[in-house]
């Protein structure tokens, strides 16, 4: 589609960056390019997520945005990608006349060829067959349905990376888990763990080009069907690599050998994405989540046990059906114990066709927020206490480049996952640390940074 100029909005998690860049390559390939920002593309597409309704609200609010935009250019089209795409498919056509193409995960193959058709004046809906489509509604007249392909749905060329030395490798894809919360399933499919010696393919070829961070990514990353142990192990030997992490883990999945091979392999970051979603047995009952209150405590101890210095990070979900003050506080008492890095803390949103959905959602949203608020404040008192405790140490830093806040200053990642500002002496040598792991010496922080001085500089191997 020569002369086409596409832009990319992306909301949600890593896996929908991961499925934007891998289609931003599909059209490149076919020969689009890329635009600058909404205002000079031709097509604009949003990669949407439906885990929280405030994340759908968001996308719906940023294309009734384009309603002037459209009527100057009327040429100008709009496609909906990703969870939200093959949760509402067809509604969403109805809800937006704006929208021209809706465009399900995995089915990104079809993107050029729905452009063309939308180009055509026609409206387009391509979703996915998972046999577990919360509802099936017919699609508003002279809508074109193509139906679901089924190809390469890991298979990435690299050429839409962000980052020249950070990447992100799909591992698996889809959740079996079943989470009463939870869209994920609904939206991604069943579980399926992509072959290692693709992985490792994959991971050399980025080792080639420059990269030396990977983080393996999936909904349910350990419990990737051939063991993620024996995956970690076998990136660890490529050339190249200095550094592996893994998103996100379920609790009770973390393993011990899962643990002695973070302790025993150095290039595997001591950080840890297990979230908790709750302090309370009962809640995490219902929740479906299949570990207590007890067990969680138990991962964390083992983990600090086996692998020392390493990082937890959790995520929490507050106001859950029935949870009551008393739930909630177990939940602080929890978050002080486990002495996370960090917390991400989200208010319950109930997703139709789940589980939870059919409970009462019977928090008040003013006692979710002021539990939220709540969480926070003690997850930042345990972060700040965290942080404290680091200064005087030296800490092994991959440089990101200029800090957002202060350019003259660089910023970049412990191997714990911290976020780490460094002064350096000059320009230059920001230009030259960046995509590099320098040894810092942490002198002050907030909850959320740690601030230091480069110690020296290791010669580039
Ligand atoms: N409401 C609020 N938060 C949710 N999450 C998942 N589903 C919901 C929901 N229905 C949160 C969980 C998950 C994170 C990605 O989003 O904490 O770990
Ligand atoms: Fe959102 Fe989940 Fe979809 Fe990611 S997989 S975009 S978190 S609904």
């Amino acid at each position: 589609m020569a002369n086409m100029k596409v832009y990319f909005e992306t909301f949600g998690c890593q896996m929908n960056k991961l499925d934007s860049e891998a289609a931003a390559e599909r059209l490149l390939a076919d020969g689009f390019s890329l635009a600058d920002g909404p205002d000079d593309a031709d097509v604009i597409l949003f990669n949407t997520c439906s885990v929280r309704e405030h994340a759908e609200e968001r996308v719906y609010s940023r294309i009734g945005s384009l309603k002037w935009a459209k009527r100057r250019r009327p040429e100008l089209l709009i496609g909906v990608m990703g969870c939200m795409a093959q949760k509402d498919g067809e509604l969403i056509l109805r809800r937006s006349p704006l929208v021209d193409i809706v465009c399900a995960p995995r089915q990104e193959a079809h993107l050029a060829a729905l452009i063309a058709q939308a180009r055509n004046g026609r409206r387009v809906l391509a979703l996915d067959d998972l046999g577990r489509r919360i509802e099936r509604r017919t699609a508003p007249r002279g809508v074109v349905e193509v139906a679901p392909c089924d190809d390469g749905a890991f298979e990435r060329q690299g050429a839409a990376r962000p980052s020249p030395f950070q990447a992100f490798v799909a591992i698996m894809l889809g959740c079996d888990n079943f989470c009463s919360y939870c869209i994920v399933p609904f939206v991604r499919g069943p579980e399926q763990s992509r072959p290692a010696g693709e992985i490792a393919g994959e991971v050399q070829r980025l080792a080639a080009s420059g990269v030396c961070e990977i983080t393996l990514l999936g909904q349910n990353v350990n419990s990737y069907a051939g063991g993620l142990p024996g995956l970690l192990r076998r990136i660890h030997d490529i050339p190249g690599i200095e550094r592996i992490r893994f998103v996100t883990s379920h609790p009770k999945d973390v393993s011990d050998e899962l643990l002695a091979a973070m302790a025993e392999l150095p290039k595997v970051c001591e950080h840890l994405h297990a979230p908790a979603q709750s302090g309370s047995s009962s809640v995490l009952e219902r929740m479906n989540r299949r570990y207590t209150r007890d067990q969680y405590l138990g991962m964390v101890e083992r983990a600090r046990e086996i692998v020392p210095g390493i990082e937890i990070a959790s995520d929490f979900i507050v106001g859950f059906p029935g949870e009551t003050e008393e739930d909630f506080q177990q939940t602080v008492d929890l978050v002080r114990r486990a002495e996370f890095n960090q917390s991400y803390i989200f208010k319950y949103s109930p997703r139709s066709g789940t589980r939870a959905a059919a409970m009462p959602d019977d928090v008040p949203d003013a006692v979710k927020k002021r539990r939220n608020s709540e969480l926070l404040a003690v997850q930042s008192e345990v972060s700040a206490r965290r942080n404290r405790a680091m200064h005087g140490r030296a800490l092994d830093v991959l440089i990101e480049g200029p800090s957002k806040s202060d350019a003259g200053r660089l910023s970049g990642r412990s191997r714990g996952n911290d976020i780490v500002v460094a002064r350096c002496a000059s320009a230059e040598d920001a230009s030259e640390l960046t995509g590099r792991i320098v040894p810092v010496k942490i002198t002050n922080s907030t909850a959320l940074t740690l601030f230091g001085e480069i110690e020296e500089s290791r010669p580039r191997p």
